[in-house]
C-alpha cells in the first residue's frame, strides 16, 4: 500500500504546504448516531477550503470508505468524469450499517499519492 498523507502532517508548515494539504484531504459528514439496519448517506468531499486540479493528467482516481481495516466501499474516476475544472470531488455513498463503525475516507491524487480523512465514529442504535 501507498504512504498515507493525512492534513496533520502538514500542521505548521508554509502556508503553501497547508493548502497542498487543504486540497488533497478527504472530510467525511454523516450522521454519528444511526439505527441498524437502515440506510445512511455517507458523503466524502476532498478539500475543505480549497480546489484541486481537475486535469487529465491530475486528478483524484478514486474515493474509498473504511471502516478500521475493512474496505465497504469505493467509486472510481476517470479523466473527465467531473468536466476540467479545479474542484472538490465529492461522492454520497449510502450504506447499510449492522454495527458501529469508526469510519475514514481515502483518495488517490494521480501526482500526489494517497490521502486519509479524519476518522468518524458512528454508533449504531437499534
Ligand atoms: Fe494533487
Amino acid at each position: 500500500m501507498p504512504k498515507l498523507f493525512t492534513k496533520d502532517m502538514f500542521k505548521g508548515c508554509s502556508e503553501t504546504v497547508e493548502v497542498y494539504a487543504d486540497k488533497h484531504t478527504p472530510i467525511i459528514k454523516c450522521e454519528t448516531c444511526v439505527k441498524r439496519n437502515e440506510k445512511v448517506k455517507v458523503n466524502v468531499r476532498v478539500g475543505n477550503h480549497f480546489t484541486h486540479p481537475n486535469t487529465p493528467e491530475h486528478y483524484f482516481t478514486y474515493i474509498q470508505l473504511w471502516s478500521l481495516e475493512k474496505l465497504i466501499a469505493e467509486v472510481h474516476f476517470f479523466p473527465g468524469t467531473f468536466g476540467d475544472k479545479p474542484m472538490k470531488s465529492e461522492i454520497d455513498f449510502y450504506i447499510v450499517p449492522k454495527v458501529s463503525m469508526h469510519l475514514t475516507a481515502h483518495a488517490y491524487c494521480t501526482k500526489h499519492g494517497l490521502w486519509k480523512s479524519n476518522e468518524i465514529y458512528v454508533k449504531v442504535i437499534d
